[in-house]
């Protein structure tokens, strides 16, 4: 759990994950900045293997609630998404979606 010296104007809540975060987290969440720009902000290291280049899909998260705060989906990552096994209607990649402020958001890690 992280404990803020001023509380943020918005968060971003992950969910449980083995490796990154086995009891989940609660971050600031800085407007501009993509959701992996957050979470390495806060020393959360979710994988970006292409150094966020949307050339991967090491950064694939669901977007559980908020997801009208992050920047829409191009065709660069529309394309990218449709190489996982795993996506679904909420998939992003966590370094094309930037977050634009409005309110708070949930998200999984994806394995
Ligand atoms: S880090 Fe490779 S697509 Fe996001």
């Amino acid at each position: 759990m992280i404990f803020f010296k001023k509380k943020p104007d918005h968060t971003i809540t992950i969910l449980p994950h083995p490796e990154v975060c086995p009891a989940g987290e609660v971050i600031p969440a800085i407007q501009g900045r993509s959701i992996v720009e957050n979470l390495l902000a806060s020393d959360m290291e979710i994988s970006h293997s292409c150094q966020m280049q949307c050339a991967c899909i090491t950064c694939h998260v669901y977007v559980i609630e908020g997801e009208a705060f992050v920047t829409v989906m191009d065709d660069d990552e529309d394309r990218e998404l449709n190489k996982t096994q795993g996506r679904q209607g909420w998939s992003r990649l966590a370094c094309q979606a930037i977050f634009e402020g409005g309110g708070d958001m949930v998200i999984e890690i994806c394995d």
